[in-house]
C-alpha cells in the first residue's frame, strides 16, 4: 500500500511500465461478424448457466456492454478534466510525469473500450445500438465544478472500480468457461481485461492513497459525485434496458444467473467503498458466501490478482 506520494508516483509508473506489450489493438482481434451456432450457444451458458437460451443472452450482453461503453466514454472525458486540472496542481503527487501519464493512458485505453464494444453489440443486435440521450452532459456537469482534482479523481476512480471489479469477475467466468479461448467473447474479455488489470491497480493507488489523503470535507464531496454518477448510470441502465427490450422483443431477465450475480457482486464491491472508512479493494471484503460464489461462477474466489 503506498503510504508516500513518492510511492504511489513509484507505483503508478510499474503498473504502465510495460503498457505497450500487455494491450491488443482491438484491430488485431479478428472480427468475426455476427456470432456463429457455437458462440451463440456459449453466449447462452455464460448467461444462463445452459444452451437454448441465446436470444436472451445476446441480450443482456449488449445492454450491459453498451452501457459499459457509455461508462467508459464518460470516464475518459473526465479525465481530460482532471489531466487538464493538474496544470495548476503542485502538491507531491503530480511531481514528475507519472500521475500525468497513468490517467492519460488510462483515459485513451477506455476510449478504445468504449468503441470496440459498441462495435461488438452491434454484431450481436445486428443493428446499431443508439441511444439519442445517454445523459453524457448531465454525467459530465458533475465533474465541471471547482472541485479539486483529487476529489474528481476519487470519485470518478470509486464509480470505475465497481464496475471494472464486476467485469473482471465475467473475464474470469469466460476464461473458465473457455480456457483456450476459443469463442470470441472469451477473447474479446481477455482483450480488455490486459488493460483493465492496470486500471484496477491505479484505483487501488487512489483508493490506498489519492482518498485517506482527502479533508473531511473532500471526501463528502468525493462519495456526493461518486453516488450522483452511480444514479444517474443507474438512470442510463434503465434507458439501455428499455432499448434492448424494444429491439430483442424480450425480457432477458428471468433465470438469468449472470445478471443476478452481476446485482449481488455490485452490492458487495459498493459496501466495500462505501461502508466504513477508509474505502479498500474489494478482496479485502469478501466473505465466505462471495467467495463460494465467485468460484463457483468464475472458477476463481479472488476478484484480483
Ligand atoms: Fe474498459
Ligand atoms: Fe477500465
Amino acid at each position: 500500500m503506498p503510504t508516500t506520494a513518492a510511492d504511489a508516483r513509484t507505483r503508478l509508473r510499474d503498473i504502465y511500465a510495460d503498457a505497450h506489450e500487455q494491450t491488443l489493438h482491438p484491430n488485431l482481434l479478428g472480427w468475426p461478424g455476427p456470432p456463429d451456432a457455437a458462440e451463440l450457444d456459449f453466449i447462452s451458458r455464460v448467461v444462463y448457466d445452459q444452451p437454448g437460451r441465446s436470444l436472451g443472452g445476446c441480450a443482456y450482453l449488449v445492454k450491459e456492454l453498451a452501457q459499459l461503453a457509455e461508462i467508459e466514454r464518460h470516464l475518459s472525458a473526465v479525465f481530460g478534466i482532471i489531466t487538464a486540472q493538474l496544470g495548476a496542481d503542485d502538491s507531491a503527487l503530480s511531481e514528475g510525469y507519472d500521475l500525468h501519464h497513468a490517467l492519460n493512458l488510462f483515459a485513451a485505453e477506455e476510449y478504445i473500450h468504449s468503441d470496440f464494444f459498441y462495435r461488438y453489440v452491434r454484431e450481436l443486435a445486428g443493428a446499431d445500438i443508439k441511444l439519442a440521450d445517454s445523459l453524457f452532459m448531465e454525467r459530465l456537469a458533475l465533474y465541471e465544478g471547482d472541485d479539486s482534482p483529487y476529489v474528481k479523481l476519487a470519485a470518478m476512480c470509486m464509480a470505475a472500480y465497481v464496475g471494472e471489479s464486476v467485469i473482471t469477475v465475467f473475464e474470469k467466468r469466460t476464461a473458465h468457461l473457455d480456457p483456450r479461448r476459443e469463442r470470441f467473447l472469451t477473447r474479446l474479455l481477455w482483450a480488455h481485461g490486459m488493460d483493465e488489470a492496470r486500471h484496477v491497480q491505479v484505483d487501488h493507488v487512489v483508493i490506498n492513497h489519492v482518498i485517506p489523503s482527502l479533508t473531511a470535507a473532500e471526501r463528502d464531496r468525493a462519495f456526493e459525485i461518486f453516488c450522483a454518477t452511480e444514479e444517474l448510470n443507474a438512470e442510463l441502465g434503465g434507458r439501455f434496458q428499455q432499448l434492448v427490450r424494444d429491439q430483442f422483443g424480450l425480457d432477458h431477465t428471468p433465470g438469468n444467473r449472470a445478471w443476478e450475480v452481476q446485482q449481488e457482486l455490485g452490492q458487495v464491491f459498493r459496501r466495500a467503498l462505501a461502508e466504513s472508512w477508509p474505502p479498500v479493494p474489494v478482496d479485502e471484503r469478501l466473505d465466505d458466501t462471495t467467495r463460494a460464489l465467485l468460484l463457483d461462477f468464475a472458477g476463481d474466489e479472488r476478484v484480483h490478482a
